[in-house]
């Protein structure tokens, strides 16, 4: 593990997508090529030893660092999306958000039972992303070695609703 200054590199927007909502942009960090090629290694280093064989990626920016890292860890890729995406037989879950509910699909043959798999987004808030996709994982029947996250808001308790899995965030906020 490298003690690279993740955190100073997210660039914080205030009122974006709408007025009260401080958004962390992860843009100013991808384009920086040191801190993508050690956030690489970090994570390479940590899942190595874990015999992962699917990344799965969370629609959309989970895709970025779960096609990297499913690539290094010399496993597969696949794709969580929202609804109407893809274009084979699917599971689908929906999940609810603070206002109304929004659902994500997977492929039904994209990961076989007893799969080891690591689950892979950019952000943990209230969890629900997250719990849509271990919910969608369980059905296909893989086994959800952990969860990884680039930035965790710790006030949202998102970890309270992936209890009993490993989860990691890479940037804290309190
Ligand atoms: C954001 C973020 C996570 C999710 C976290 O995605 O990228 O996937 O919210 O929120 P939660 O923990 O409260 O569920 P968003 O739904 O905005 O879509 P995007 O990644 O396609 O931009
Ligand atoms: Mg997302």
């Amino acid at each position: 593990m490298t003690t690279f200054n993740y955190q100073s590199l997210i660039r914080e927007v205030p009122d974006f997508p709408k007025p009260g909502i401080l958004f962390y942009d992860i843009t100013t960090l991808l384009k920086d090529p040191a801190a993508l090629r050690n956030l690489t290694e970090d994570l390479t280093a940590r899942y190595q030893p874990r015999r992962i064989a699917k990344v799965i990626g969370i629609e959309s920016r989970g895709f970025i660092f779960g096609g990297i890292l499913a690539a290094r860890l010399g496993a597969g890729f696949v794709p969580v999306r929202k609804p109407g995406k893809l274009p084979a037989d699917c599971y689908e879950v929906k999940y609810s958000l603070e206002y109304g509910s929004n659902s994500l699909a997977i492929h039904r043959d994209a990961v076989q039972i007893g799969e080891r798999v690591l689950i892979v987004d950019d952000l943990l808030a209230t969890g629900g992303t997250a719990e849509a996709t271990v919910n969608l994982v369980r059905q296909l029947g893989g086994e959800i070695v952990g969860l990884d996250f680039l930035v965790e808001l710790k006030s949202l308790k998102g970890r309270e609703r992936l209890a009993g899995y490993d989860v990691h965030s890479t940037i804290l906020y309190p």
